[in-house]
């Protein structure tokens, strides 16, 4: 009696293994069929730079992977006509960024001179990430700077963006991708971390890249260095004009509704000056972005009001809730680091600049050549809607620095993946790249 009880439950034992293998092996199967990364490599048009001067391109209608997919990883590198990489001595990419707009199909492309800002309804519609910024601020997937490098990008299994999902693109609409660049270079320059930094008086201008008349205390920042304009170069430096491109790489996966988890894009900002707005509608945040902002070269008095800006924190509202599955700061040379902190004031992420300290492309001494990225455990940093989130953003206090940035990039999945099982069959894949 006793042994038939256990031969009983042996047999449902086995068969609950059996059970819980099938979805293992389905697994298995429709990842060997379908969830391979995909690669690929573009370029830009080329574009051309002399000692000093600077170019910002907006490359409307950008190669980018055609259908329904879900982004992997995206990188860039500046090269030469022979697509050996530039050193940041010579040109600084002082941003870049990839994101998403619908065009009409009755309009044309833009030229590469308009910025993004200038797109408008009916004929366009930036079709941002998830937030957090006003309209036209900070709405790109991807981006960064000269820390490109040194910085990952890679979204892990079994997570990635998605894209390309035509139910999202409005009637009468196609979706698109403009690459905006902006390098500066710095070959012969009178003062290199000067034109970095976009300082008004080397750039001598009066007036914004919009013919706005700059304010007298608008020492410097992006408004002095837009395209065509040009940093002082040493009294006799010649230095030929030459031709370069940004070459972007872009990993991805095709769509699978079982297979991916999608992420949420968002970018903070900490000279985000937002105000809680109650109108008819209800209450909703009033996001004012300035992207920029200097940090003062701090005295013994100032440094503990910090009106140097030295460190900079800003409190915001979670615009969801979920699961971080990668964090990234973006800060410029004279950054030490930026921390995001929960309502509570546990830690979220922290990502910190690495600084070049050589001479090798990728090592440019002084130059902030990458940031540390977080990939936090699979559902170990949860954060909640609504919770009050905590940004800070700290420069070195003993330096003056114009046109500095403070954000904060994090991607957060709604969803844990369903099993260990189904997590580790997927990662496994992470490293089975295959080129197209
Ligand atoms: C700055 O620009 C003004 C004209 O806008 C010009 O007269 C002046 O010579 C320039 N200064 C330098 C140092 O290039
Ligand atoms: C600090 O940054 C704010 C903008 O966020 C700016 O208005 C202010 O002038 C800056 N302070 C200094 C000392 O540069
Ligand atoms: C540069 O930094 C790396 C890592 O911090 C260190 O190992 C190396 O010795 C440094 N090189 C020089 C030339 O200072
Ligand atoms: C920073 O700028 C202030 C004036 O704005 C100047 O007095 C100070 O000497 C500068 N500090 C450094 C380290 O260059």
């Amino acid at each position: 009696m006793l042994r038939h009880h256990q031969c009983l439950w042996w047999l449902l034992l086995l068969l609950g293994v059996i059970m819980g293998m099938i979805p293992y092996l389905e697994g298995v199967v429709i990842n060997n069929k379908n969830q391979v990364i995909k690669t690929k490599t573009y370029m830009t048009p080329l574009f051309t730079l002399k000692p000093g001067s600077v170019v910002e391109r907006f490359y409307y209608n950008t190669n980018f992977p055609k259908g329904r997919i879900a982004i992997k990883s995206f990188d860039v590198e500046v090269v030469d006509e022979a697509a050996n990489p530039i050193s940041l001595f010579q040109t600084y990419l002082h941003h870049w960024g990839i994101l998403r707009y619908y065009q009409h199909k009755d309009t044309k492309d833009p030229n590469t001179n308009t910025p993004f800002t200038q797109l408008h309804k009916p004929n366009f519609i930036i079709a941002s990430n998830n937030g957090v910024c006003q309209k036209h601020a900070l709405p790109q997937f991807f981006g960064t700077g000269a820390d490109s490098r040194k910085t990952s990008s890679f979204l892990p299994n079994p997570y990635g963006i998605e894209v390309g999902n035509e139910k999202e693109v409005p009637l009468g609409y196609e979706e698109k991708w403009v690459l905006n660049i902006h390098v500066i270079d710095t070959r012969g320059v009178e003062d290199r971390i000067g034109c970095i930094e976009c300082k008004r008086y080397l750039y001598n201008v009066t007036k914004d890249g919009l013919g706005v008349t700059l304010e007298d205390d608008y020492i410097g920042g992006l408004r002095c260095c837009y395209d065509q304009t040009q940093c002082k170069v040493k009294e006799g430096y010649e230095g030929e004009e030459r031709n370069l491109y940004v070459r972007y790489t872009i990993k991805w996966v095709d769509w699978d509704d079982n297979l991916v988890i999608p992420l949420k894009v968002y970018i903070f900002d900490v000279t985000d000056t937002w105000k809680l707005l109650i109108d008819s509608t209800g209450a909703h945040e009033g996001h004012n972005c300035l992207v920029e902002y200097n940090v003062g070269s701090c005295s013994s008095i100032n440094k503990r009001g910090d009106q140097c800006n030295a460190t900079k924190m800003v409190k915001l509202f979670s615009p969801t809730s979920g699961y971080i599955v990668y964090g990234m700061a973006h800060l410029h040379v004279g950054g030490l680091g930026s921390m995001l902190y929960g309502e509570d004031g546990r830690h979220l992420c922290s990502s910190s600049p690495i600084y070049g300290n050589g001479s090798e492309i990728g090592n440019e001494d002084g130059y902030v050549v990458g940031m540390s990225t977080c990939y936090p455990k699979p559902g170990s940093v949860k954060i909640n809607n609504k919770e009050m989130l905590t940004l800070i953003s700290k420069y070195d206090p003993t330096q003056n620095h114009t046109g500095v940035m403070g954000l904060f990039h994090i991607m957060v999945a709604q969803k844990l993946p369903n099993s260990l099982i189904h997590m580790e069959t997927l990662k496994e894949f992470a490293d089975d790249k295959t080129s197209m």
